[in-house]
């Protein structure tokens, strides 16, 4: 019973904070982004000494979109990516602790 409960109390927070379409942008992330921004969003340590790189977990969504979009400080707009892998990547970054 407990396990349920915990499971039941997991379900609905992963529904809370972070809709379908973050599991697709997570695999964006883990295309275009990882390199920088690493796994969990915290930053590549290298990258955090050479760009100056922030831990970006938790973003509003549409800075996220803007950063995508036209760059922020030292990184360049991500090209390649369409409307809607731009709006998963974002939920998948705001979600992100
Ligand atoms: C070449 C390295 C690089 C790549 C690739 C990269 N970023 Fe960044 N990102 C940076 C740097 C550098 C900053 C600026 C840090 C600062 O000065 O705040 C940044 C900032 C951000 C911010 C913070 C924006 C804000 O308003 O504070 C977000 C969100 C972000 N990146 C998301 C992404 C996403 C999503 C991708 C992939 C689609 C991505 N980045 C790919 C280097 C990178």
């Amino acid at each position: 019973m407990k396990l349920f409960l915990a499971t039941l109390a997991l379900v609905s927070l992963g529904i809370g904070s972070a809709w379908a379409g973050a599991a697709e942008g997570k695999a964006v992330f883990d295309g275009k982004c990882k390199m920088c921004h690493g796994a969990d969003g915290k930053g590549n340590p290298g990258m955090v000494k050479a760009m100056g790189v922030k831990p970006i977990g938790g973003t509003a969504e549409a800075d996220v979109k803007n950063a995508v979009t036209k760059g922020k400080n030292k990184m360049r707009p991500i090209s390649g990516l369409s409307a809607k892998q731009i709006d998963d990547v974002a939920a998948y970054v705001h979600s992100l602790k």
